[in-house]
Protein backbone atom coordinates (compact mmCIF):
# COMPACT_ATOMS: atom_id res chain seq x y z
CA UNK A 1 0.00 0.00 0.00
CA UNK A 2 2.71 2.55 0.47
CA UNK A 3 4.74 1.78 -2.13
CA UNK A 4 1.31 2.15 -4.36
CA UNK A 5 0.48 4.79 -2.53
CA UNK A 6 4.32 6.56 -3.65
CA UNK A 7 3.97 5.77 -7.07
CA UNK A 8 6.80 2.92 -6.68
CA UNK A 9 6.19 -0.28 -8.84
CA UNK A 10 3.28 -2.37 -6.56
CA UNK A 11 0.23 -4.67 -7.30
CA UNK A 12 -1.96 -2.33 -5.48
CA UNK A 13 -3.15 0.84 -7.79
CA UNK A 14 -3.89 2.93 -4.56
CA UNK A 15 -5.84 5.27 -6.89
CA UNK A 16 -6.84 8.43 -5.85
CA UNK A 17 -10.73 8.99 -6.39
CA UNK A 18 -10.90 12.97 -5.72
CA UNK A 19 -13.47 12.88 -3.35
CA UNK A 20 -11.86 14.31 -0.50
CA UNK A 21 -15.31 14.68 1.76
CA UNK A 22 -18.67 12.83 2.69
CA UNK A 23 -22.00 14.40 2.39
CA UNK A 24 -22.32 17.48 4.79
CA UNK A 25 -26.29 17.89 5.04
CA UNK A 26 -26.62 20.60 2.66
CA UNK A 27 -27.05 18.75 -0.38
CA UNK A 28 -30.24 19.40 -2.31
CA UNK A 29 -32.03 18.11 -5.29
CA UNK A 30 -32.13 15.74 -8.20
CA UNK A 31 -29.24 13.58 -9.15
CA UNK A 32 -28.76 10.74 -11.27
CA UNK A 33 -26.76 7.43 -10.37
CA UNK A 34 -25.70 4.93 -13.25
CA UNK A 35 -24.20 1.94 -11.93
CA UNK A 36 -21.93 -0.54 -14.05
CA UNK A 37 -19.63 -2.92 -13.25
CA UNK A 38 -21.92 -6.16 -11.61
CA UNK A 39 -24.55 -8.38 -12.78
CA UNK A 40 -27.10 -5.58 -13.48
CA UNK A 41 -26.82 -2.11 -14.82
CA UNK A 42 -28.81 0.48 -13.09
CA UNK A 43 -30.15 4.05 -13.07
CA UNK A 44 -31.22 5.17 -10.56
CA UNK A 45 -32.65 9.10 -9.27
CA UNK A 46 -32.35 10.10 -5.23
CA UNK A 47 -33.70 12.99 -4.62
CA UNK A 48 -32.38 15.05 -1.52
CA UNK A 49 -33.17 17.07 1.19
CA UNK A 50 -30.16 18.66 3.88
CA UNK A 51 -28.16 15.64 2.46
CA UNK A 52 -30.81 12.85 2.95
CA UNK A 53 -32.48 10.69 0.31
CA UNK A 54 -36.02 11.60 0.57
CA UNK A 55 -37.10 9.33 -2.63
CA UNK A 56 -35.72 7.15 -5.09
CA UNK A 57 -36.57 4.94 -8.45
CA UNK A 58 -34.36 2.67 -9.38
CA UNK A 59 -34.46 0.79 -12.94
CA UNK A 60 -32.46 -2.32 -14.24
CA UNK A 61 -31.30 -2.87 -17.15
CA UNK A 62 -30.04 -6.49 -18.78
CA UNK A 63 -26.91 -6.14 -20.58
CA UNK A 64 -26.35 -9.15 -23.16
CA UNK A 65 -23.29 -11.13 -22.64
CA UNK A 66 -22.29 -9.66 -26.64
CA UNK A 67 -22.49 -6.12 -25.12
CA UNK A 68 -19.85 -6.69 -22.65
CA UNK A 69 -17.18 -8.36 -24.90
CA UNK A 70 -17.86 -6.41 -28.12
CA UNK A 71 -16.70 -2.59 -28.92
CA UNK A 72 -16.68 -0.03 -26.31
CA UNK A 73 -19.29 2.30 -28.69
CA UNK A 74 -21.94 -0.41 -28.61
CA UNK A 75 -21.78 -0.97 -24.85
CA UNK A 76 -21.53 2.97 -24.29
CA UNK A 77 -24.32 3.87 -26.48
CA UNK A 78 -26.48 0.84 -24.73
CA UNK A 79 -25.90 2.70 -21.43
CA UNK A 80 -26.93 6.19 -23.03
CA UNK A 81 -30.31 4.21 -24.20
CA UNK A 82 -31.12 3.34 -20.94
CA UNK A 83 -30.64 6.26 -19.10
CA UNK A 84 -32.12 8.25 -21.77
CA UNK A 85 -35.24 5.48 -21.34
CA UNK A 86 -35.20 5.77 -17.48
CA UNK A 87 -34.78 9.98 -17.60
CA UNK A 88 -37.75 9.88 -20.15
CA UNK A 89 -40.10 7.70 -18.13
CA UNK A 90 -39.08 10.46 -15.26
CA UNK A 91 -40.50 12.92 -17.22
CA UNK A 92 -37.06 14.55 -16.58
CA UNK A 93 -36.07 14.86 -20.35
CA UNK A 94 -35.92 18.55 -20.16
CA UNK A 95 -34.34 19.23 -16.66
CA UNK A 96 -30.44 19.48 -15.92
CA UNK A 97 -29.52 16.88 -13.99
CA UNK A 98 -26.27 15.49 -12.63
CA UNK A 99 -25.22 12.05 -13.01
CA UNK A 100 -22.57 10.11 -11.02
CA UNK A 101 -21.42 7.48 -13.02
CA UNK A 102 -20.12 4.30 -10.89
CA UNK A 103 -17.84 2.37 -13.05
CA UNK A 104 -16.70 -0.62 -11.15
CA UNK A 105 -13.27 -1.73 -13.24
CA UNK A 106 -9.97 -0.05 -11.95
CA UNK A 107 -9.08 3.04 -13.85
CA UNK A 108 -6.42 6.21 -13.50
CA UNK A 109 -8.29 8.98 -12.65
CA UNK A 110 -7.15 12.93 -13.45
CA UNK A 111 -9.94 14.34 -11.54
CA UNK A 112 -13.63 13.48 -10.50
CA UNK A 113 -14.86 13.25 -13.27
CA UNK A 114 -11.71 12.07 -15.83
CA UNK A 115 -11.29 8.32 -15.31
CA UNK A 116 -9.35 5.99 -17.94
CA UNK A 117 -9.39 2.35 -17.89
CA UNK A 118 -6.89 0.22 -17.14
CA UNK A 119 -8.64 -2.98 -17.45
CA UNK A 120 -11.49 -4.93 -17.91
CA UNK A 121 -12.25 -7.70 -15.00
CA UNK A 122 -14.96 -9.86 -14.24
CA UNK A 123 -17.20 -10.76 -17.12
CA UNK A 124 -16.54 -7.95 -19.40
CA UNK A 125 -13.87 -7.16 -21.99
CA UNK A 126 -14.36 -4.17 -24.69
CA UNK A 127 -10.68 -3.60 -25.96
CA UNK A 128 -11.15 -0.76 -27.66
CA UNK A 129 -12.01 0.97 -24.16
CA UNK A 130 -8.83 0.66 -22.60
CA UNK A 131 -6.78 3.48 -21.89
CA UNK A 132 -9.69 5.61 -22.96
CA UNK A 133 -11.86 8.18 -20.46
CA UNK A 134 -14.88 6.30 -19.88
CA UNK A 135 -16.97 9.78 -18.79
CA UNK A 136 -16.02 10.85 -22.40
CA UNK A 137 -17.43 7.79 -23.58
CA UNK A 138 -20.65 8.05 -21.86
CA UNK A 139 -20.92 11.77 -22.77
CA UNK A 140 -20.16 11.25 -26.20
CA UNK A 141 -22.58 8.57 -26.22
CA UNK A 142 -25.46 10.80 -24.43
CA UNK A 143 -24.89 13.44 -26.81
CA UNK A 144 -25.21 11.24 -29.95
CA UNK A 145 -28.96 10.88 -28.57
CA UNK A 146 -29.28 14.39 -27.52
CA UNK A 147 -32.75 13.75 -26.16
CA UNK A 148 -31.83 14.45 -22.48
CA UNK A 149 -30.16 17.14 -20.28
CA UNK A 150 -28.06 14.77 -18.38
CA UNK A 151 -24.72 16.09 -17.23
CA UNK A 152 -21.90 13.48 -16.47
CA UNK A 153 -19.92 15.42 -13.25
CA UNK A 154 -18.35 12.18 -11.49
CA UNK A 155 -17.19 9.22 -11.80
CA UNK A 156 -16.39 6.31 -8.95
CA UNK A 157 -15.95 3.04 -7.89
CA UNK A 158 -18.68 1.01 -6.25
CA UNK A 159 -16.62 0.96 -3.07
CA UNK A 160 -16.76 4.48 -3.21
CA UNK A 161 -19.98 4.78 -3.91
CA UNK A 162 -20.25 2.28 -0.77
CA UNK A 163 -18.77 3.71 1.80
CA UNK A 164 -20.79 6.99 0.80
CA UNK A 165 -23.66 5.40 1.32
CA UNK A 166 -22.36 3.48 4.87
CA UNK A 167 -21.32 6.81 5.71
CA UNK A 168 -25.22 8.06 5.59
CA UNK A 169 -26.28 4.94 7.99
CA UNK A 170 -22.91 5.64 10.52
CA UNK A 171 -20.45 8.22 10.17
CA UNK A 172 -17.91 6.40 11.39
CA UNK A 173 -17.79 4.78 8.24
CA UNK A 174 -13.94 5.00 6.71
CA UNK A 175 -14.34 1.51 4.44
CA UNK A 176 -16.11 0.41 1.68
CA UNK A 177 -15.96 -2.95 0.25
CA UNK A 178 -17.24 -5.03 -1.99
CA UNK A 179 -17.56 -8.62 -1.90
CA UNK A 180 -19.16 -9.40 -5.23
CA UNK A 181 -18.71 -11.07 -8.58
CA UNK A 182 -15.62 -8.96 -8.55
CA UNK A 183 -13.97 -7.60 -5.09
CA UNK A 184 -12.34 -4.37 -3.57
CA UNK A 185 -12.02 -1.95 -1.14
CA UNK A 186 -11.57 1.78 -0.57
CA UNK A 187 -10.72 4.13 2.39
CA UNK A 188 -10.35 7.39 3.72
CA UNK A 189 -6.65 8.00 3.92
CA UNK A 190 -4.94 11.31 5.18
CA UNK A 191 -4.33 13.56 2.01
CA UNK A 192 -1.16 14.56 2.79
CA UNK A 193 -0.24 11.08 2.21
CA UNK A 194 -1.63 11.34 -1.14
CA UNK A 195 1.36 11.76 -4.19
CA UNK A 196 -1.00 10.99 -6.86
CA UNK A 197 -2.84 14.22 -6.86
CA UNK A 198 -3.50 16.44 -10.56
CA UNK A 199 -6.00 18.76 -10.01
CA UNK A 200 -5.59 22.05 -7.71
CA UNK A 201 -5.92 21.13 -4.05
CA UNK A 202 -7.63 23.04 -1.52
CA UNK A 203 -6.89 22.63 1.26
CA UNK A 204 -8.20 19.17 1.96
CA UNK A 205 -7.63 16.71 5.14
CA UNK A 206 -8.83 13.19 3.61
CA UNK A 207 -9.47 11.87 0.24
CA UNK A 208 -10.68 8.56 -0.59
CA UNK A 209 -8.39 5.83 -1.77
CA UNK A 210 -9.31 3.25 -4.26
CA UNK A 211 -6.94 0.36 -3.28
CA UNK A 212 -7.97 -2.17 -6.22
CA UNK A 213 -6.91 -5.04 -4.35
CA UNK A 214 -8.57 -7.00 -7.03
CA UNK A 215 -5.06 -7.11 -8.55
CA UNK A 216 -2.99 -7.38 -5.71
CA UNK A 217 -0.19 -10.19 -6.51
CA UNK A 218 -0.33 -9.91 -10.12
CA UNK A 219 3.29 -9.22 -9.45
CA UNK A 220 3.83 -12.50 -8.05
CA UNK A 221 3.68 -11.84 -4.14
CA UNK A 222 1.30 -14.11 -3.33
CA UNK A 223 1.83 -16.32 -5.58
CA UNK A 224 3.24 -18.76 -2.37
CA UNK A 225 -0.40 -19.49 -1.73
CA UNK A 226 -1.27 -20.31 -4.99
CA UNK A 227 -2.28 -23.84 -5.93
CA UNK A 228 -2.72 -25.82 -9.13
CA UNK A 229 -6.60 -25.04 -8.19
CA UNK A 230 -5.86 -21.56 -8.82
CA UNK A 231 -3.70 -22.09 -11.53
CA UNK A 232 -6.75 -23.64 -13.59
CA UNK A 233 -8.94 -21.13 -12.40
CA UNK A 234 -7.10 -18.41 -13.89
CA UNK A 235 -6.23 -20.15 -17.19
CA UNK A 236 -10.06 -20.81 -17.30
CA UNK A 237 -10.88 -16.98 -16.87
CA UNK A 238 -11.74 -14.66 -19.17
CA UNK A 239 -8.72 -12.37 -18.67
CA UNK A 240 -5.80 -14.88 -17.66
CA UNK A 241 -2.90 -13.60 -15.52
CA UNK A 242 -4.60 -10.99 -13.95
CA UNK A 243 -6.66 -10.23 -10.75
CA UNK A 244 -4.77 -12.60 -8.59
CA UNK A 245 -6.17 -11.88 -5.46
CA UNK A 246 -10.05 -11.43 -6.94
CA UNK A 247 -9.75 -14.98 -8.00
CA UNK A 248 -9.07 -16.05 -4.66
CA UNK A 249 -12.06 -14.63 -2.85
CA UNK A 250 -14.51 -13.27 -5.15
CA UNK A 251 -17.94 -14.48 -6.41
CA UNK A 252 -16.98 -14.73 -10.10
CA UNK A 253 -14.47 -17.48 -8.84
CA UNK A 254 -15.49 -19.56 -5.55
CA UNK A 255 -17.35 -21.06 -7.37
CA UNK A 256 -15.10 -22.69 -9.86
CA UNK A 257 -12.61 -22.77 -8.04
CA UNK A 258 -14.25 -25.30 -5.61
CA UNK A 259 -15.48 -27.19 -9.22
CA UNK A 260 -12.12 -27.18 -10.11
CA UNK A 261 -11.01 -29.40 -6.87
CA UNK A 262 -14.06 -31.78 -7.24
CA UNK A 263 -13.29 -32.42 -10.73
CA UNK A 264 -9.65 -33.27 -9.60
CA UNK A 265 -10.98 -35.39 -6.88
CA UNK A 266 -13.41 -37.45 -9.12
CA UNK A 267 -10.72 -37.89 -11.90
CA UNK A 268 -8.83 -39.34 -9.16
CA UNK A 269 -11.50 -41.50 -8.55
CA UNK A 270 -11.90 -40.00 -5.09
CA UNK A 271 -15.16 -38.27 -4.84
CA UNK A 272 -18.32 -39.82 -6.92
CA UNK A 273 -16.99 -43.31 -6.67
CA UNK A 274 -19.32 -45.82 -8.55
CA UNK A 275 -21.28 -42.73 -10.01
CA UNK A 276 -21.31 -42.41 -14.23
CA UNK A 277 -18.60 -39.74 -14.91
CA UNK A 278 -20.34 -35.78 -13.97
CA UNK A 279 -19.95 -34.43 -17.32
CA UNK A 280 -21.16 -30.96 -16.41
CA UNK A 281 -19.22 -30.93 -13.80
CA UNK A 282 -15.83 -30.87 -15.59
CA UNK A 283 -17.12 -27.78 -17.60
CA UNK A 284 -15.75 -24.61 -16.52
CA UNK A 285 -18.17 -22.26 -15.19
CA UNK A 286 -20.74 -24.55 -14.04
CA UNK A 287 -20.73 -24.37 -10.38
CA UNK A 288 -21.45 -20.74 -9.92
CA UNK A 289 -20.42 -19.18 -6.26
CA UNK A 290 -24.57 -18.96 -5.38
CA UNK A 291 -24.49 -22.84 -5.75
CA UNK A 292 -21.33 -22.89 -2.99
CA UNK A 293 -23.54 -20.61 -0.54
CA UNK A 294 -26.26 -23.50 -0.57
CA UNK A 295 -24.08 -25.79 0.22
CA UNK A 296 -22.58 -23.89 2.94
CA UNK A 297 -25.46 -22.87 4.00
CA UNK A 298 -25.82 -27.09 4.63
CA UNK A 299 -22.82 -26.89 6.69
CA UNK A 300 -24.21 -24.23 9.14
CA UNK A 301 -27.52 -26.18 9.64
CA UNK A 302 -26.28 -29.32 9.73
CA UNK A 303 -27.86 -30.59 6.69
CA UNK A 304 -27.49 -32.16 3.71
CA UNK A 305 -30.47 -31.19 1.34
CA UNK A 306 -29.26 -28.05 -0.58
CA UNK A 307 -26.16 -30.52 -1.02
CA UNK A 308 -28.27 -32.80 -2.87
CA UNK A 309 -29.79 -30.56 -4.57
CA UNK A 310 -26.71 -28.82 -6.45
CA UNK A 311 -25.09 -32.38 -7.07
CA UNK A 312 -28.88 -33.50 -8.70
CA UNK A 313 -28.16 -30.49 -10.93
CA UNK A 314 -24.95 -32.45 -12.21
CA UNK A 315 -26.92 -35.58 -12.30
CA UNK A 316 -25.21 -37.02 -9.59
CA UNK A 317 -26.61 -39.14 -6.67
CA UNK A 318 -23.85 -38.57 -4.18
CA UNK A 319 -23.33 -41.09 -1.08
CA UNK A 320 -23.28 -39.54 2.60
CA UNK A 321 -19.01 -39.57 2.09
CA UNK A 322 -19.28 -37.38 -1.32
CA UNK A 323 -21.81 -35.07 0.57
CA UNK A 324 -19.22 -34.76 3.37
CA UNK A 325 -16.45 -34.44 1.32
CA UNK A 326 -17.88 -31.58 -1.16
CA UNK A 327 -19.10 -29.69 2.15
CA UNK A 328 -15.61 -29.73 3.20
CA UNK A 329 -14.44 -28.06 -0.07
CA UNK A 330 -16.57 -24.91 -0.05
CA UNK A 331 -15.77 -24.89 3.56
CA UNK A 332 -11.91 -25.18 3.29
CA UNK A 333 -12.17 -22.41 0.01
CA UNK A 334 -15.21 -20.05 1.50
CA UNK A 335 -12.57 -20.12 4.50
CA UNK A 336 -9.74 -19.19 2.67
CA UNK A 337 -11.60 -16.11 0.68
CA UNK A 338 -12.59 -14.90 4.60
CA UNK A 339 -9.14 -15.28 5.85
CA UNK A 340 -7.67 -13.29 3.25
CA UNK A 341 -10.18 -10.24 3.32
CA UNK A 342 -10.02 -10.27 6.86
CA UNK A 343 -6.26 -10.04 6.60
CA UNK A 344 -6.47 -6.73 4.33
CA UNK A 345 -9.14 -5.35 6.26
CA UNK A 346 -6.84 -5.85 9.49
CA UNK A 347 -3.91 -3.62 7.83
CA UNK A 348 -6.75 -1.11 7.04
CA UNK A 349 -7.82 -0.44 10.53
CA UNK A 350 -4.06 -0.33 11.35
CA UNK A 351 -3.14 2.11 8.32
CA UNK A 352 -6.66 4.27 9.28
CA UNK A 353 -6.01 4.10 12.99
CA UNK A 354 -9.18 6.12 14.07
CA UNK A 355 -10.59 5.43 17.66
CA UNK A 356 -13.83 2.83 15.58
CA UNK A 357 -14.04 2.48 12.43
CA UNK A 358 -17.30 1.14 10.27
CA UNK A 359 -17.24 -0.63 7.43
CA UNK A 360 -19.56 -0.63 5.12
CA UNK A 361 -20.24 -3.49 2.82
CA UNK A 362 -22.03 -4.83 -0.38
CA UNK A 363 -21.88 -7.48 -2.87
CA UNK A 364 -23.59 -10.54 -3.73
CA UNK A 365 -21.24 -12.79 -2.62
CA UNK A 366 -21.55 -11.19 0.83
CA UNK A 367 -25.14 -10.93 1.00
CA UNK A 368 -25.56 -14.92 -0.37
CA UNK A 369 -22.74 -16.41 1.80
CA UNK A 370 -24.02 -17.61 5.29
CA UNK A 371 -20.88 -17.17 7.11
CA UNK A 372 -18.21 -15.89 5.19
CA UNK A 373 -19.53 -12.22 7.50
CA UNK A 374 -19.20 -14.14 10.33
CA UNK A 375 -15.76 -15.38 10.13
CA UNK A 376 -14.61 -12.14 8.68
CA UNK A 377 -15.61 -10.76 12.15
CA UNK A 378 -13.95 -13.73 13.97
CA UNK A 379 -10.83 -13.27 12.16
CA UNK A 380 -10.36 -9.72 12.31
CA UNK A 381 -10.31 -8.81 16.52
CA UNK A 382 -7.17 -11.43 15.88
CA UNK A 383 -5.23 -10.00 13.38
CA UNK A 384 -5.89 -6.40 14.59
CA UNK A 385 -6.52 -6.78 18.57
CA UNK A 386 -6.14 -2.56 19.71
CA UNK A 387 -8.67 -1.81 16.63
CA UNK A 388 -12.45 -1.77 16.97
CA UNK A 389 -14.72 -1.66 14.13
CA UNK A 390 -17.96 -2.64 13.29
CA UNK A 391 -19.40 -4.04 10.01
CA UNK A 392 -22.71 -2.56 8.46
CA UNK A 393 -24.47 -3.49 5.09
CA UNK A 394 -24.84 -0.73 2.79
CA UNK A 395 -27.21 -1.64 0.49
CA UNK A 396 -27.04 -0.44 -3.29
CA UNK A 397 -23.94 1.28 -2.30
CA UNK A 398 -22.64 1.21 -6.19
CA UNK A 399 -26.37 2.42 -7.38
CA UNK A 400 -27.06 4.74 -4.54
CA UNK A 401 -23.58 5.92 -3.80
CA UNK A 402 -23.37 7.14 -7.72
CA UNK A 403 -26.19 9.50 -7.19
CA UNK A 404 -24.62 10.63 -3.61
CA UNK A 405 -21.12 11.24 -4.94
CA UNK A 406 -22.92 13.64 -7.79
CA UNK A 407 -24.19 15.69 -5.07
CA UNK A 408 -21.02 15.90 -3.47
CA UNK A 409 -19.00 17.01 -6.92
CA UNK A 410 -21.85 19.51 -7.58
CA UNK A 411 -20.87 21.15 -4.27
CA UNK A 412 -17.50 21.18 -4.41
CA UNK A 413 -18.26 22.67 -8.06
CA UNK A 414 -20.66 25.54 -6.66
CA UNK A 415 -17.54 25.94 -3.90
CA UNK A 416 -15.45 27.12 -6.33
CA UNK A 417 -17.25 29.00 -8.49
C1 LIG B 1 -12.78 -4.05 -10.08
C2 LIG B 1 -13.00 -3.01 -9.00
C3 LIG B 1 -14.35 -3.20 -8.36
C4 LIG B 1 -14.53 -4.63 -7.88
C5 LIG B 1 -15.88 -4.88 -7.28
C6 LIG B 1 -13.05 -5.44 -9.53
O1 LIG B 1 -12.95 -6.39 -10.54
O2 LIG B 1 -11.47 -3.97 -10.56
O3 LIG B 1 -12.87 -1.72 -9.54
O4 LIG B 1 -14.46 -2.31 -7.29
O5 LIG B 1 -14.36 -5.51 -8.97
O6 LIG B 1 -16.91 -4.68 -8.19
Amino acid sequence: MNKGIHRCPSSLQMENTYVPELLDGTEEGLYLGLDLGGTHLRVLLLELAHGTPIREQVKKYHINSDLRVGSAIRLFDYLAECVSDFVIEQGLQDVELPLGFTFSFPMIQHSLDIGMLVTWTKTFNCPDAMNVDVVNLLREALDRRGDTKVKVIAILNDTTGTLIQGSTLDHNTAIGLILGTGSNACYLERADRVEHWETERHGEREVIIDIEWGAFGDNGVLDFIKTDYDRENDANSLIANSFTFEKYISGKYLGEIVRVVLAKLTKDGLLFVGEHTPGSLLVPGNLTSDLVSDIEQDSVDGGNSSTRKVLMKFGIIPDEEDVKIVQYVCEVVSNRAALLVSICLAVLLKRIDKESVTIAVDGSLYKHHPRLETWIKQYIPLLAPKHEFKMIHAEDGSGKGAALVAAIAQRLQERLN
